[in-house]
C-alpha cells in the first residue's frame, strides 16, 4: 500500500508584497513534497492565505478597499508566487472560503462542547503585527514604546470582553504528549524552548475579540470574531474536507506528516495547535518543523524592517533553480541565515555550473561528438570503477534518513560530493584518450558516468526540478528513487538526447 504523506506550509499574511522569507518557508516544504513524491508516497502538499485579523484590516483600510476585495487581491499575488517558486501544491486555500469556515465552526463547537472554552474578560497586552498576547514578563520599554521581547513588534493594551481556551489545563498533558512524540517539533533546540516554556505555566488563551469585526463570527454570539491564530491554524484541516471525517482526503491524510514553519510562530504550532486538537479528540500532527530566519546583515528580512530581496526580481535575473538551490544549500534550516547576491553567485557559479552543470555538459557533449549517443556498458570493471560505485553508495547510504528529519543541508552537501567525485573520476580516467585503443573501457567509463548523472539528477530534482528534469528526459529516465535500495537506473545500452547548457556561469 502506498504510504500518505501531508506536508504544508503557513499560510500567509496577505499584508503585503511576498519576500525572501516566504519564499523560504515555501521553498523548503516544495523540497520535502517532491522528495517524498519521488520516493513513491502519496503527497498532499497545502499552501494558502490567511486572510482575517486585525492586520488584514488595517492593510486593506490603508489600501482603501473593502476586507474581502483587498485579500482577493493580494492573495492573487501570493498565489502568483507559488508558480514563479515553481511549488508542487495540491491545493491553495484562502480562510476567507466557505470550506474553511464550516471547518472553524465546527472546531468552535467541539471545544465548547468538551467544556474547553468560557466566557470572561481579557486584559492584557496585544500585537496587531504578530497577531499574538504577551505576558507582562515578555514586554520591554524601548525609545517610549511597549514591545515584545520575543519578536521586537509593538504591542498594544487590550481590555475586552472575550472567550477563553482553558489552555492551563493541558499544561500536564502537552508535556506527557511531547515525551511520547520525540520528534513531533524539530530540530531539538526548538523543542527545549518549547518545553521550558509549557513547564514555566501556561495561561488561559483569549480566543475571540470584540474590537474588530474582520473575522470568523463566534456561532453563538455574533459581537465576538474567532482568535486569528485559531482560525488560520485550522486551515489545514479545512483543506482535507473537515469536518467530513470520512473524505477520502481527511482519512488520506490526517494527522499531517509535516508544518513547516518559521520559528516565530512556533508557539502557536507545538503548543496551541495540539492544545486544540487534543481537546477537541483530533489527532494532532506528526510533526512541526520549525526553520530559522533568513536575515538580511543582521536583522530578520520583513517589510516592516524595508530590508526586504524581493524573491521575482531574483528569479528574473538568476532564474529558480538557482534560487532555490542557493536558499537550500547555503541557509542552515535550524538557525537564521544571512542572504547576500554576492554570495547566491558564488553558491551557483561553483555548485551548478562548475560542478553538477559542468559534469552533465562534458559527459553529454563527448558521448554526442564521439558514440553517436549510444553507451553500452560491458562486463569487466576495472577497481577504479567499483571503487567509484562503491564511495557512491557510501555516499548514498543516509540520505532518506536526511531527507526525513529535515537535514536538507547535510543531504545536499552529499548530493553534491557525488558530482565532484564523479568529475574527478573522468579527470583521473581520461576517456579520451581510449577513443581509438580500448573502446570498450571508454563506453564502461562512460556509462558509469551516465549512471552518476542520473542519480545526482534524481536526487536534486526536488530542490532544482527544472534542470535535473531536462537531464533526466535526455536519459530517458523516471523521477524514481528506489536506486537507493541497491539498483541501477539505466540499462546496458542507453541512447541519450542531446542536452543544452544548464546553467551559465555568472559573471
Ligand atoms: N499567517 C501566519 C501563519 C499562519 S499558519 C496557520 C504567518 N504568516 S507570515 O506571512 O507572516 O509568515 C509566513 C511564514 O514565513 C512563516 O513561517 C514565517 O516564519 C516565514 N517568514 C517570514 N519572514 C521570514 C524570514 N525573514 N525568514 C524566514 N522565514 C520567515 O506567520
Amino acid at each position: 500500500m502506498q504510504d500518505n504523506y501531508y506536508i504544508t506550509t503557513p499560510i500567509y499574511y496577505p499584508s503585503g508584497e511576498p519576500h525572501m522569507g516566504h519564499a523560504y518557508s515555501s521553498i523548503l516544504a516544495d523540497v520535502f513534497a517532491r522528495f517524498n513524491r519521488i520516493a513513491g508516497k502519496n503527497v498532499y502538499f497545502l499552501t494558502g492565505t490567511d486572510e482575517h485579523g486585525l492586520k488584514i484590516q488595517n492593510a486593506a483600510k490603508k489600501n482603501k478597499l473593502e476586507p474581502i476585495l483587498y485579500c482577493d487581491k493580494i492573495s492573487e499575488v501570493f498565489k502568483n508566487l507559488t508558480k514563479k517558486l515553481n511549488l508542487s501544491n495540491n491545493d491553495f486555500i484562502r480562510t476567507t472560503e466557505k470550506r474553511h469556515h464550516k471547518a472553524v465552526n465546527d472546531l468552535w463547537n467541539k471545544l465548547v462542547k468538551s467544556g474547553d472554552i468560557y466566557l470572561s474578560k481579557y486584559k492584557g497586552w496585544y500585537s496587531v503585527s504578530d497577531e499574538a498576547y504577551y505576558d507582562e514578563n515578555e514586554i520591554i520599554e524601548k525609545e517610549g514604546k511597549k514591545i515584545s521581547t520575543f519578536s521586537g513588534s509593538l504591542v498594544e493594551w487590550v481590555e475586552e470582553d472575550s472567550y477563553f481556551f482553558k489552555l492551563s489545563a493541558w499544561e500536564k498533558k502537552l508535556l506527557k504528549f511531547y515525551e511520547e512524540n520525540k520528534k513531533f517539533i524539530l530540530p531539538n533546540s526548538r523543542r527545549n524552548e518549547v518545553i521550558n516554556f509549557v513547564k514555566g505555566g501556561l495561561r488561559d488563551l483569549s480566543v475571540s475579540r470584540t474590537s474588530f469585526s474582520w473575522g470568523i463570527k463566534v456561532p453563538e454570539n455574533n459581537k465576538h470574531v474567532i482568535y486569528v491564530w485559531l482560525d488560520a491554524l485550522t486551515n489545514y484541516l479545512s483543506a482535507i474536507e473537515y469536518p467530513n471525517i470520512d473524505s477520502k482526503l481527511y482519512k488520506n491524510f490526517w494527522p499531517a506528516s509535516v508544518h513547516v514553519i518559521g520559528k516565530d510562530i512556533l508557539r502557536f504550532h507545538a503548543i496551541y495547535w495540539p492544545a486544540f486538537l487534543l481537546a477537541a479528540n483530533i489527532s494532532p500532527p506528526k510533526r512541526v518543523f520549525s526553520h530559522g530566519w533568513i536575515l538580511s546583515g543582521e536583522e530578520k528580512m520583513s517589510k516592516s524592517k524595508g530590508n526586504i530581496l524581493n524573491p521575482i526580481e531574483i528569479i528574473e535575473k538568476y532564474g529558480i533553480d538557482q534560487l532555490r538551490y542557493y536558499l537550500m544549500k547555503e541557509v542552515s534550516h535550524g538557525s537564521d541565515g544571512s542572504i547576500s547576491l554576492k554570495n547566491l553567485e558564488k553558491c551557483v557559479n561553483s555548485d551548478l555550473a562548475n560542478n553538477y552543470g559542468n559534469l552533465c555538459q562534458r559527459v553529454f557533449s563527448f558521448i554526442k561528438n564521439n558514440c553517436d549517443n549510444t553507451v553500452l556498458m560491458n562486463n569487466n570493471l576495472s577497481k577504479n570503477d567499483k571503487n567509484i560505485i562503491q564511495e557512491t553508495k557510501n555516499l548514498t547510504k543516509d540520505l532518506s534518513d536526511l531527507m526525513n528529519n529535515q537535514n536538507l543541508n547535510s543531504y545536499i552537501k552529499k548530493v553534491i560530493d557525488i558530482s565532484f567525485l564523479t568529475n574527478k573520476y573522468i579527470n583521473d580516467e581520461e576517456p579520451w584518450k581510449l577513443k581509438n585503443n580500448n573502446r570498450e573501457k571508454m563506453n564502461n567509463i562512460l556509462h558509469i558516468a551516465l549512471e552518476q548523472i542520473g542519480m545526482i539528477s534524481i536526487l536534486l530534482n526536488p530542490i532544482i526540478p527544472i534542470s535535473t528534469s531536462k537531464v533526466l528526459d535526455a536519459l530517458n529516465i523516471k523521477k524514481d528513487i528506489s536506486f537507493l535500495k541497491n539498483k541501477n537506473i539505466l540499462p546496458k545500452k542507453i541512447k541519450i538526447k542531446n542536452l543544452d547548457i544548464l546553467f551559465n556561469k555568472i559573471n
